[in-house]
């Protein structure tokens, strides 16, 4: 007898079926299939043929493979008793319970003493499909590896993408062929991590951004993960996501997986990256208020330092109020005696040196100015060099002679005690002071990777939730070393990276809207010369790749000549006017058919508008601008479309393109088809361009 379960949403069907009650297996996950399809006989046809060589059976590419059923593969579960010794359960149905669009499974094993649990839900607005795993024992058992449920990937595909990075490089995509064997891909330094950010891709063959068929994965844990991609000798290809291995040390009776966040696109790998924005920001995301607008930031970092004067800060923000921005960040440098990065973390006291009469003064300037204000903690990080470390060594995690990163310890923050402190600290500074923002940091690797770590730290994140439900936090990790659905559960802002050189930010954030979107990624204004990668570029840039997401400043603003700060204004304002259909559009990357151009367009929720950003990243090989083909307007349609930012033609570009006179106004289909014809540019400089649908379809 076959058991088997749908999910659907208008984009997609995921069918699990099983043979009597062994484990189900995802039999199909594609298109929507019709509500008419024989789904038991789906599963008979699609069994594999076996042949010489193999077992006299096929063994199921389950949601969770099992070694004790003969599957070669890797297994979904790597288990050893109390004492050690290797547990391979086989388990059978005991349980399916079907909601709209949920399916929870439930499997004991052959003697009853172990359960395992895979819980789906399909959101049919959003089409992400959520799966978890959960495993119970009467006995402790000692966990190696736990996989969320298993999906298979397209034996269609020919590669699959995922992401490496580093400080100041997030988000690289690296492209591998699929072959016979695995990619692993596991982040051991207790983050999410800038090496290994927890997202796949795997496009159908000849997919695009905007065509195509794509199936993406996201793994929802801060604490680092491990990822699997297998090519089975028989074809068959499965992809596993969970926690890094070993990161469950002690016995349990109970594990469970993070969420894993998957999906099917139709129509390009936009299909998943829209997915996903719209259910991180709809469906994960908690807004203290959300029908305000995002405020455009102003982060002293860059400008300061660690050398915080009081009246310059003041001077700073009135100067940041000027140019457009509504919530001022004191960055690191306010607490302990914090004159550089080699002290005070841990000691969360106003620095009396610097503040004598607390922040007070600062935060009322700031409110004068009509800005919110927002303060810098590293709560799960010790220097040695502090009151902290001195009395409570051993709150350490790790051996005492570990390498330290950045001149740091981490806190055990699986210890109450240790988060009961933290909690103390951060309350009594919230209550004292009108703080709404909290800029939460996470400087180093850990020395060993622990989920009871990430689970401190979210329990910490949760209670400050509870008592201060109305302060934002913002996710950030050296940059964006702590980016994921975990975290973004608890955050309202992630800080996508420490280069603020506009140049690599438009490449890292175009990466990242494959998951993330704009409302909660982070852009900066930087300095004049990029202070990490000592790059001088035009404030026209820097402002204009700023705007593409949550938009801020982060020089000094006292180095801006009055031409500068006029352009930065001017930005500004244009962004402040469109943010709000801004926040719920969707961020589509386009097929630049010029590797030089990196070009999105920002579609409004309704169709009505578009924003185009077409950033000039290098120097292109032809010498004039290739046309840029935009994505998902009504083909019928007419539409209006205009240089936002006419005024940077240079002198070079000297031909008569009609945008450079004015808008134009053209048909869905040829926008889409042929493509807008820019005028050309210097490297570094970026076309902004708004698109409105005109009222009357087929006229203009
Ligand atoms: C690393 C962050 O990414 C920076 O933005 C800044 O907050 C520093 N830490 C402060 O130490």
């Amino acid at each position: 007898m076959i058991h088997s379960w749908r999910l659907d949403d208008a984009h997609q069907t995921l069918v699990l079926a099983a043979q009597g009650a062994r484990l189900a297996a995802v039999v199909y996950w594609g298109p929507r299939l019709p509500d008419s399809e024989d789904i038991a006989g789906l599963h008979a046809a699609g069994l594999i043929d076996l042949t010489g060589g193999m077992l006299d059976d096929i063994p199921a590419l389950s949601i969770c493979p099992e070694a004790g059923r003969s599957f070669q593969g890797q297994p979904g579960l790597v288990l050893s008793d109390d004492a050690g010794r290797p547990w391979v359960p086989e388990f059978h149905l005991v349980g399916a319970e079907e909601g709209e669009g949920s399916l929870v499974l439930s499997y004991a094993d052959d003697n009853g003493a172990l359960s395992y649990r895979a819980r789906f839900g399909i959101d049919r607005e959003t089409h992400v499909i959520t799966a978890q795993a959960s495993l119970e024992s009467a006995r402790p058992m000692r966990l190696h590896w736990l996989a969320a449920p298993v999906l298979p990937a397209s034996q269609h595909a020919a590669d699959m993408i995922d992401f490496a990075g580093r400080w100041c490089g997030e988000f690289q995509p690296v492209r591998t062929p699929w072959a016979p064997g695995i990619r692993m891909r596991e982040s051991r330094t207790g983050r999410s991590g800038h090496e290994h950010f927890p997202g796949l891709i795997v496009p159908g063959q000849g997919a695009t951004n905007t065509q195509g068929e794509a199936h993406a994965w996201h793994y929802g844990w801060s604490g680092g993960h491990r990822m699997v991609a297998e090519e089975l000798p028989d074809g068959r290809r499965q992809i596993q996501f969970g926690h890094a291995s070993g990161t469950e040390p002690e016995a349990g009776t109970r594990f469970e997986t993070a969420p894993l966040y998957a999906t099917f696109s139709p129509d390009g790998i936009n299909g998943c990256a829209v997915a996903f924005q719209r259910h991180l920001r709809d469906r994960i995301v908690t807004w203290p208020k959300p029908d305000a607008p995002r405020p455009v930031h102003y982060n002293c970092w860059e400008a300061v330092y660690f050398d915080h004067d009081l009246a310059e800060l003041k001077d700073i923000a009135s100067r940041a109020a000027a140019l457009g921005a509504e919530r001022f960040v004191l960055d690191d440098g306010w607490f302990g005696r914090r004159d550089d990065d080699t002290t005070s973390l841990g000691d969360w006291v106003i620095d009396a040196r610097k503040y004598p009469d607390g922040l007070t003064p600062l935060i009322e300037h700031v409110h004068g100015l009509g800005m919110g204000f927002g303060l810098w903690f590293e709560p799960e990080m010790v220097n040695p060099d502090s009151d902290l470390y001195r009395a409570r060594p051993d709150w350490v995690l790790g051996p005492a002679d570990q390498i330290p990163g950045r001149n740091q310890m981490v806190l055990d923050m699986s210890r109450r005690e240790v988060r009961d402190y933290l909690y103390d600290r951060i309350a009594a500074l919230l209550s004292d002071n009108a703080i709404d923002y909290i800029k939460w940091d996470h400087n180093r690797l850990l020395p060993t990777p622990d989920a009871e770590q990430t689970r401190g730290a979210y329990a910490l994140l949760d209670r400050l939730h509870g008592a201060f439900p109305m302060v934002e936090i913002e996710s950030c990790a050296s940059g964006g070393g702590r980016i994921d659905f975990g975290i973004l559960g608890r955050t309202q802002r992630v800080w996508l990276s420490d280069s603020n050189d506009a140049l690599e930010r438009l490449r890292i954030q175009h990466e990242a809207a494959l998951f993330l979107p704009a409302v909660v990624t982070g852009s900066h204004v930087g300095p004049r010369r990029s202070h990490t990668s000592g790059r001088v570029l035009d404030i026209r840039f820097r402002a204009w790749v700023a705007a593409q997401r949550h938009m801020g400043f982060e020089m000094d603003p006292r180095e801006l000549s009055e031409e500068e700060a006029g352009v930065l204004t001017s930005a500004t304002t244009w962004w402040k006017a469109n943010r709000g259909w801004m926040a719920r559009a969707d961020i589509l990357r386009l097929d630049s058919a010029d590797p030089a151009v990196i070009a999105e367009q920002q579609l409004a929720e309704d169709g009505a508008r578009f924003v185009v950003f077409a950033g000039q990243a290098a120097t292109s090989a032809q010498i004039s601008p290739r046309p840029l083909r935009l994505t998902r307007l009504s083909a019928e349609a007419m539409y209006r479309v205009d240089l936002v930012n006419r005024a940077d033609l240079t002198g070079l570009s000297r031909g008569n393109p009609a945008l450079k006179s004015g808008p134009v106004t053209l048909s869905g289909q040829y926008l889409m088809r042929h493509g807008l014809t820019l005028p050309w540019s210097f490297p570094g400089s970026m076309w902004v361009l708004e698109g409105t649908r005109l009222q009357e379809e087929g006229t203009s």
